[in-house]
């Protein structure tokens, strides 16, 4: 009941985030006054083949495409650059970052170029892991390594779209990776249609099995269409089954060592996460259909490949929805992000808001406390065991509304 609820608000609130006006005051894009730990995202939208339950905004691998893209990538950069903007810490996702390696490390030079980089975080599916490959992000000083892997079981890679690689072979690549960088993380789905329990608890067990550092276990997420799509060439997504898969993580994992770095990704020692939503209050997304978020004002690239390079081409950023959100909504915003991270500062809410928690968020937090989700400490508070499947639903859900708006733009290719 409390999950179902705390996800009804989320995906109320989620639903503000898409009422965005088409046009940016470009004024609000400044670095000036914007922390110098801001992280950048950057999204390259291309894949060999199009996996069907996929929420992202991706498109099939075309060459000619995919270099001119790099160029505008670039070029986009270059307006961040030019507003004052410095980042030190970069995400690459997409899509499949490793798909044309010749331009992804060129990019990698541009960006030792320009900024003094801390650390790179880097997706890349099991069938573009080669030694060459771990070579050269290595030596490009990649730090975190992060896989598509979704199930070991072939029937799920099946039902999935994705045997292009079967279960043993991506274990295989992936003991070609395994101690290669500070930190590998492997992705899973998990409550996909048609898979069991035991299937994904044979997948957890043989995750461990692996010693790989770090793993992230995502519940499937659809938008309406999707949903639609899925549910007709797959089975009903059963969202009463989740919380049966997620207590299959906490229980394999805590016992084996596995600390939860957010509610869905699960570390050995200290490791870096993907989440920059978390790790920064303040992001800027660069690429076709990436976010942002800069002293609270959320605004969304374009999706379609064409618009994007053309309003590059014509000198504008790509954006092509904005909003500023309200004191109320940022707050909320933060809070959300904070409990996906697992744990709410005193101290870091003083920093960002200059005041107190509980005067800003007073209400919020006593019901958390009161359901069970949060157990409060001297210096904040902290999401406890019983609360992490409540924040997974939290998160679920905030994701499943940017999904909708990701479904409108892809469609109407704004
Ligand atoms: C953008 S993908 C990049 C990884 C890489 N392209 C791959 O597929 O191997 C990042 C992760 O998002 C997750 N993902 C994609 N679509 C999803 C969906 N509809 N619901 C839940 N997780 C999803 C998958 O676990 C995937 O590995
Ligand atoms: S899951 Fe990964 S490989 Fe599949 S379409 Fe999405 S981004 Fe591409």
């Amino acid at each position: 009941m409390i999950p179902e609820l705390a996800g009804f608000i989320t995906r109320r609130e989620g639903r503000k985030f898409l009422r965005l006006r088409p046009a940016i005051d470009e004024s609000v894009v400044t670095g000036s006054g914007v922390d110098e730990g801001i992280s950048l995202y950057i999204h390259i939208p291309f894949c060999r083949t199009l996996c069907p339950f996929c929420c992202f905004n991706r498109y099939l691998f075309k060459e000619d495409q995919a270099r001119s893209y790099f160029v505008s990538l670039r070029k986009e950069l270059d307006f961040y650059i030019q507003r004052g903007f410095r980042f030190s810490d970069f995400y690459f996702g997409g899509g499949t970052p490793t798909i044309m390696m010749d331009e992804l490390l060129s990019f990698i030079d541009y960006l030792n170029q320009n900024f003094t980089v801390k650390r790179i975080s880097l997706e890349t599916t099991p069938r573009d892991i080669s030694e060459e490959t771990v070579r050269q992000l290595k030596a490009a000083g990649v730090n975190r390594l992060s896989v598509g892997v979704q199930s070991f079981d072939d029937r799920i890679l099946k039902a999935m779209g994705r045997l292009f690689i079967t279960g043993e072979e991506a274990k295989e690549r992936l003991r070609l990776v395994q101690g290669k960088f500070d930190t590998v993380n492997v992705d899973f789905v998990f409550n996909f249609p048609g898979q069991s329990l035991t299937q994904f608890e044979a997948d957890v067990r043989t995750f461990r099995e692996l010693v790989i550092d770090q793993a992230t276990f995502y519940p499937l997420m659809a938008s309406p269409h999707k949903r639609d799509a899925m549910e007709r060439r797959f089975n009903r997504i059963d969202t009463s089954r989740e919380k049966k898969f997620y207590n299959i993580i906490l229980r394999e994992l805590f016992p084996a060592g596995y600390q939860s770095s957010t509610a869905w990704c699960f570390s050995r020692g200290d490791r870096m996460l993907a989440e920059y939503i978390i790790d920064s209050d303040d992001y800027i997304g660069i690429g076709a259909g990436s976010v942002s978020i800069v002293k609270g004002n959320f605004f969304v690239n374009s999706f379609s490949l064409e618009k994007y390079a053309a309003m590059i081409d014509s000198g504008r950023l790509p954006v092509v929805g904005w909003r500023s959100l309200s004191p109320a909504e940022h707050l909320r915003y933060y809070l959300l992000t904070k409990l996906f991270g697992l744990e709410i500062s005193e101290e870091k809410f003083r920093r960002r808001f200059d005041t107190g928690l509980y005067r800003k968020l007073g209400a919020e937090l006593t019901l958390l406390r009161l359901a069970g989700v949060l157990r409060g400490q001297t210096d904040g508070f902290k999401v406890t065991r019983r609360g992490m499947y409540t924040v997974s639903v939290m998160m679920r859900d905030f994701f499943a509304s940017l999904n909708t708006l990701r479904e409108h733009y892809i469609e109407r290719q704004v």
